[in-house]
């Protein structure tokens, strides 16, 4: 299995290029089983999630078809897919290709809509949280559908279609709120869905979803409107710059020290989570080509914060800045509202002399003057890279082991921090 070696104590300077969103590719990839036609997708990120998602679409009978380099592009451009779903051949979704990531689930709320039968295996337990499904159940049988659950799937039905509704979310759900409008998309009448979630990716899903001939309005606000069509066409749409990716190379710029532009990035997608660096006496500056992150000198202050859904700050970056608060000049505490078991990095940073003590949804974090580096285990997505965070000015080598982790959501990111003098390399095996 291969791992990453890091020797810290570099600075970051250059130009970090931002690749697409995972978390908005992966319900556009989901929304071209919506249309009999070819839905093209620019900017896809090269994640493993992303390649795992292709594999689930194409079990449904999708072809996929990647374009080859085109002019201009640099070496981290991201793809762009052709994706045809004309002949939907299954409406299955089978458990071992569900269950190794959640948003496979998501294929329900599209299936339904367009085939008017779904089965779709439960996508399981989580190691940050329990994550159920509940709130996507309720909003596809309030639009209509009938379902049962069997033998860990979930079987959708709604022979004469989907029929609008008022959906009202108890509590705001990313995924819930993606399926809820794709399959509200082909309902017939209006639905209208409250407290919906207001993350950039599902204004992203939305706006490709109107190039698709949807009927959406108030994605971005907590009441989305959709009004139903008989069907939607092919588009060409680009996915979103990952803020979650910016976000992280912000902190790890706020660690080391030094100037780094994160191109693509924008600052209105993640403005709490940068006020919050800011305050750890990080400097940027959103220009033309992005967001510039200047750490020049003195001590890392210490900054409270607690996550909440958007525009609050990211339960995605939590783990990040938390790694960063390791070393600030005092005490912080890091709270997480969002998922009960999203603190397994606090061990693993703990291996680097890192003084956190967890007590229910808060860490306490101790700033330490000195991190020393450590072999470490990554955990889940955003957990790994907070240990990169913490490598980066550990002092001698630290290893990150299950680096697969890493790959499901950061692309080429020892390529990505090595071009900006960290000293980091993957080891294959
Ligand atoms: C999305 O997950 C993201 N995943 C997550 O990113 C992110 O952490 C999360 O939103 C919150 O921002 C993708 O976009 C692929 P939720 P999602 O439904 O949609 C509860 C990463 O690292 N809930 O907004 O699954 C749930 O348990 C990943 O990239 C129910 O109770 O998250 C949680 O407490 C990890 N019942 C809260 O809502 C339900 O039916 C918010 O979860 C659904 C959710």
């Amino acid at each position: 299995m291969d791992r990453i070696r890091i020797i810290g104590g570099n600075q970051l300077n250059g130009v970090i290029p931002i690749s697409g969103a995972k978390n908005a590719a992966l319900p556009l990839l989901i929304a071209s089983l919506l249309t009999e036609e070819t839905l093209i997708l620019e900017n896809v990120p090269r994640l493993a999630d992303v390649a795992q998602l292709k594999r689930i679409l194409s079990n449904h009978g999708t072809d996929i078809m990647t374009a080859g380099k085109q002019p201009g592009d640099d070496e981290f451009a991201g793809e762009t897919l052709h994706i045809s779903a004309k002949n939907i051949v299954d409406t299955t979704a089978p458990y071992d290709l569900v269950s190794t990531m959640r948003a496979s689930f998501w294929v329900i709320g599209p299936l339904l809509a367009r085939m008017h039968e779904a089965k779709v295996s439960l996508p399981g337990g989580c190691a940050i949280g329990t994550r159920p499904v509940d709130l996507f159940l309720m909003a596809l049988e309030k639009l209509g559908a009938e379902l049962t659950l069997d033998a860990g799937y979930v079987i959708a039905k709604a022979p004469g279609g989907l029929k609008g509704a008022v959906i009202t979310f108890p509590k705001v759900t990313v995924g819930a709120t993606h399926v809820a409008m794709m399959a509200a998309t082909l309902a017939s009448g209006t639905t209208v869905l409250e407290n919906a979630a207001r993350e950039p990716e599902v204004v992203d899903l939305a706006d490709c979803l109107i190039a698709m001939g949807a009927k959406i309005t108030g994605a971005g606000t907590s009441t989305i409107t959709i009004e139903g069509v008989k069907a939607l066409h092919g588009a060409r749409h680009s996915v979103v710059p990952d803020r979650i990716e910016a976000g992280t190379y912000a902190m790890a710029v706020a660690m080391t020290g030094g100037e780094v532009l994160l191109q693509g990035a924008k600052r209105a997608h993640l403005d709490v989570a940068l006020k919050a660096v800011e305050a750890s006496g990080t400097t940027i500056v959103e220009t033309d080509k992005g967001l510039l992150v200047t750490r020049l000198a003195g001590d890392i202050t210490p900054v409270s914060v607690t996550t909440e859904p958007f525009p609050g700050f990211p339960t995605d970056l939590q783990a990040q800045f938390m790694a960063l608060m390791t070393k600030a000049s005092g005490n912080s505490v890091i709270s997480e509202t969002i998922f009960e078991n999203r603190f397994m990095h606090v061990q693993e940073l703990a291996r680097f002399g890192a003084k956190i003590a967890p007590e229910g949804i808060h860490a306490h974090v101790k700033g330490v003057s000195v991190l020393k580096g450590a072999p470490v285990m990554a955990t889940d997505l955003r957990a790994s890279v907070s240990l990169v965070i913490a490598a980066l000015v550990a002092e001698g080598e630290s290893t990150i082991h299950r680096v697969y982790h890493l790959d499901r959501g950061f692309e080429r990111l020892e390529d990505k921090l090595r071009a900006c003098g960290a000293n980091i390399e993957r080891v294959r095996g």
